[in-house]
């Protein structure tokens, strides 16, 4: 890999500041100094310090996000901000994108990263990973409603999805519930409801997988997986 896109990777700034720092001569490789951003290394073999601090490498980013609403699950868009728009430039530069979609009104955790095997495993359909929501549901949302929902709930399209598994934490004119599925349908969670006949007014994702929504992230704002959560996630594809 060439230092200038190592250095980029590693957050150090864009390849035209890279180049500065090299060109000034605050960057060793193995104690030497490299002012040639061509120069190729290899970052699993070498050590390189910018003005004498160590580089750490690495490939993968995994952030996790608590989306806020009104902005989409996307690398980018004419009209709306996205998810990536509220990254630092520095979390910008391994290119991570959202895993899956919430819809634009939908908040909560949100899996970003660069890892495209772990993306794909998260989302096949084969894997049936969980993802759990909370929502605020306008009308009584009962225990026939948890019965439908565990055989499936035929959409507005036809299609029979796979078991929900639905949990009232409130019941009322507005109902407080939690819902489990193991698909990533388009509006899944707002047709499931529409189809016996109610309204999701709130939507939140809580968990995918293992991996639980850290409460302590205001919306919009994101931290890097903890190796530990990194671990969770793939075992939970
Ligand atoms: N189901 C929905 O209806 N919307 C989302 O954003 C996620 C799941």
């Amino acid at each position: 890999m060439r230092v200038d896109k190592f250095l980029a990777n590693a957050g150090y700034g864009s390849r035209k500041e890279v180049k500065k720092i090299l060109k000034d001569g605050l960057v060793q490789v193995n104690g030497v100094i490299v002012k040639d951003s061509k120069v190729h290394i290899d970052p699993t073999l070498v050590e390189v310090t910018v003005q004498g601090e160590l580089v750490i490498y690495r490939e993968f980013i995994y952030l996790m996000m608590n989306k806020p609403p009104g902005v989409i699950s996307a690398t980018e868009d004419i009209h709306d901000q996205t998810v990536i728009d509220l990254l630092e430039s520095m979390d910008t530069v391994l290119e991570p994108f959202p895993v899956g979609r919430l819809d634009k009104d939908t908040e909560g955790l949100l899996l970003i990263t660069n890892d495209g095997q772990l993306a794909h495993q998260l989302l096949s359909p084969k894997k049936h990973v969980p993802k759990t929501y909370f929502a605020v549901i306008e009308g009584e949302v009962t225990e026939e409603d948890k019965k439908a929902f565990k055989q499936g709930i035929i959409l507005d399209d036809g299609y029979h999805t796979k078991p929900g598994d639905l949990v009232i934490l409130k019941s009322g004119k507005r109902s407080d519930i939690e819902l489990t599925i193991t698909e990533g349908k388009f509006h899944q969670v707002k047709r499931m409801f529409e189809a016996v006949g109610k309204k999701v007014i709130y939507l939140k994702r809580i968990q995918m997988g293992q991996l639980h929504l850290d409460e302590s992230l205001n919306l919009g704002e994101y931290r890097d997986l903890t190796e530990e959560e990194i671990k969770l996630l793939k075992t939970s594809s």
